[in-house]
């Protein structure tokens, strides 16, 4: 393989656990998770839908508009004070355990966070994990106004850090981000926490782990 230069994460899912999502939901259905799918999966849908149309709105606007579909599909009788408290979850979330000490362990080289996530939420997100120290550049698609996968987001690494994609490990526990960054051109490790399938989309990362405390040295 090339060597390394630098680091680009992914954040929900990847750095940041959305676990506390889950559990803001429970004021609400005695099935918190099935919430929590249907809401990261629309919220989902709508990038990649919205990036299609051309028509760009920022993480936290695609993030409430996916809830209130959610909430609607699940036929959650919600009112405005429990959609703030469910949004509000993203605010204050916390890094997975290992994370600190892994991202700590590969100083010496840029770390980055790029991320679908508006610059609000992520400043929130890195502040309440406590993960500034440990973080060179947070990098939002904000930037470019579109979404992941497209290869104008991915763009965004190499151009901060000033290092070719190929000599950067991006990292993502999203197994379409992995195809998305690898497709780019960027080195990739897929951070399999959940034991999840591949993607067919015709490209593989180029290496496999189940948390960050594996990341190749
Ligand atoms: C992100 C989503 C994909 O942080 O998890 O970009």
């Amino acid at each position: 393989m090339a060597s390394v230069r630098g680091y680009v994460f992914d954040a929900y899912g990847t750095l940041f656990d959305v676990h506390a999502v889950v559990e803001a939901g429970r004021a609400l259905t005695g099935d918190p998770m099935a919430l929590s799918l249907a809401w990261r999966q629309k919220q989902l849908e709508y990038t990649w839908l919205r990036a299609l149309m051309g028509r760009y709105e920022d993480f936290w606007t695609v993030t409430e508009d996916a809830l209130r579909w959610a909430l609607a599909r699940l036929g959650l009788p919600a009112g405005e004070s429990d959609v703030r408290s469910l949004m509000d979850a993203y605010l204050s979330l916390a890094c997975f355990p290992e994370v600190p000490a892994a991202l700590a362990a590969l100083r010496g080289r840029p770390r980055a966070i790029l991320s679908n996530g508006a610059p609000t939420m992520l400043a929130a997100a890195v502040a309440s994990s406590g993960l500034a120290e440990h973080l060179d550049h947070v990098l939002s698609v904000d930037a470019v106004k579109t979404y992941k996968p497209s290869p104008k987001v991915y763009a965004l690494g190499p151009d901060a850090l000033g290092i070719p994609a190929g000599d950067l490990l991006f990292v993502s526990s999203n197994a379409w981000d992995v195809a998305g960054a690898k497709s780019f051109g960027y080195q990739v490790a897929w951070c399999n926490r959940t034991n999840a399938p591949a993607e067919n989309l015709g490209v593989k990362a180029d290496y496999v782990i189940r948390s960050l405390t594996d990341l190749p040295q």
